[in-house]
């Protein structure tokens, strides 16, 4: 896959098909996180792998999915849910915590499309009931998860209409996300 595909493709997805993903795409995207660029070299974010059926069951309730859509819609039901999570913390015990260093590893964990493996950011979660669940240690400070899993639906980069955001499905429930146009969001060159 080339570049502009792979980027293209690497969507957010929302129902999955219930097949592991293997432990070893897990650490391995951990490890792309772990070697992205951070200010001042400081890396200060920690990651907390979710992959036992029963831990992965206990985090579903405590996440929220697709605010743009009724819940029948963006809510995967059961069999369609994600396999694993990945916690993305915040070691606040170390000087430089800085939301662009969490913003980069999530976009290396997402580079789990290599493998097939779809992901979702999740922003819309339980910080404390997770915090308590996953045992986040003294000091880190729970910022994201991450649900995995391979993906049962397409997603689509669409042209944006009349400044609408929103994302949509399409008649086959395929998701359609509107992005703005190069001639937005190029100013210029100079
Ligand atoms: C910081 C951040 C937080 C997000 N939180 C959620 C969330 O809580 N639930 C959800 O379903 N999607 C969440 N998303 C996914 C966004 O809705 C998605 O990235 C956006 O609609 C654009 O779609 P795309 O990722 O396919 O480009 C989040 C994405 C980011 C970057």
């Amino acid at each position: 896959m080339d570049m502009m595909e792979f980027l293209r493709t690497r969507r957010t997805y929302r129902r999955f098909d219930g097949r592991p993903v293997p432990p070893e795409v897990l650490t391995e995207a951990v490890d792309a996180a772990r070697m992205a660029s951070c200010g001042a070299n400081r890396q200060t974010v920690r990651y907390i792998i979710v992959q036992s059926p029963a831990a992965v069951a206990a985090v579903q309730p405590l996440v929220h999915w697709a605010a743009y859509l009724p819940k029948e819609q963006g809510t995967p039901k059961p069999g369609e849910q994600p396999t694993a999570f990945i916690a993305v913390l915040q070691d606040e015990r170390r000087p430089g915590a800085s939301d662009v260093d969490v913003g980069l590893a999530l976009g290396s964990l997402t580079a789990a499309w290599a493998h097939g493996v779809g992901s979702c950011i999740m922003g819309a979660i339980d910080r404390p009931a997770l915090t308590e669940l996953l045992a986040v240690p003294e000091g880190m400070h729970l910022c994201y998860m991450v649900a995995l899993g391979y993906p049962t639906h397409e997603s689509r980069v669409v042209e944006m209409r009349d400044g609408d955001v929103k994302y949509y499905l399409d008649a086959d429930g395929n998701y359609c996300v509107p992005k703005r146009g190069m001639d937005e969001v190029l100013i210029k060159t100079v």
